[in-house]
């Protein structure tokens, strides 16, 4: 599912709901990026956070941030054009990767995975976990269960959009252990309503990690 329709406004509506640059740095400190990787930003939406990145990995890395969404790509490139940075972007779509097997160091999900449905959150994350080296990680920050009385009412009322509603049931670490990453840690909390995770790709394959068979009963 794209959000297409909030591409113009979407990075001041981010500003307006706490996402802005604090948050986007929170992000870039627990992928602890270093000089010459190789980065992916999946459904990177206007590319706030590949532009930093690529700053991070310097000319000798490189960051390609890929979204479904035309528009998301287009302000995504102008902005991009605009501060003169190296980040790249493409047009693609997590469940199915243009990308080569084992050819990046780190992959973001950021605010992404709530928008998938079930089968294509476990499709995507196998993609991911193809496309990144053994040994590299995958940072998720998401919707989670949450402690407060307040976010949870606001949560439950919002788990009725069906998309969301395994995130808010705590369900995103047992889809990453089901593509096969280990360990998954919790490495930090947005304002009490998002979970920032790592999810490790083991040095031993991922690739042969099945997705468990469907019960029949
Ligand atoms: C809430 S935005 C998050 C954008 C950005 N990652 C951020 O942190 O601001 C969700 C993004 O997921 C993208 N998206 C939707 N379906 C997707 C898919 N199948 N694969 C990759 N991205 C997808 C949408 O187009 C949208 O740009």
């Amino acid at each position: 599912m794209t959000i297409e329709w909030i591409a113009p406004f979407y990075d001041r509506l981010c500003t307006l709901l706490g996402l802005g640059r604090a948050f986007r740095r929170q992000i870039l400190e627990v992928a602890a990026l270093k000089a010459g990787e190789r980065v992916l930003d999946a459904g990177c939406g206007t590319g706030v956070w590949t532009r930093l990145a690529a700053e991070a990995v310097g000319s000798s890395g490189q960051v390609i941030g890929f979204d479904p969404g035309p528009r998301m790509i287009g302000i995504a490139r102008r902005n991009a054009a605009r501060d003169g940075s190296g980040a790249a972007f493409e047009l693609a779509a997590v469940e199915k990767l243009p990308f080569e097997d084992a050819s990046f160091d780190l992959a973001l999900l950021s605010l992404v995975l709530h928008h998938l449905p079930a089968e294509v959150k476990r499709s995507g994350l196998k993609e991911i976990g193809r496309v990144l080296r053994p040994g590299g990680r995958l940072i998720i920050v998401d919707l989670d269960r949450s402690d407060s009385v307040l976010w949870r009412i606001v949560l439950w009322l919002l788990s009725y959009v069906g998309t969301s509603a395994d995130a808010f049931e705590g369900k995103l670490p047992i889809y990453l252990r089901e593509a096969g990453f280990e360990p998954v840690t919790v490495e930090g909390r947005w304002r009490k309503s998002l979970t920032l995770w790592r999810a490790m790709k083991p040095l031993s394959s991922i690739a042969s990690v099945e997705t468990p068979a469907k019960s029949t009963d």
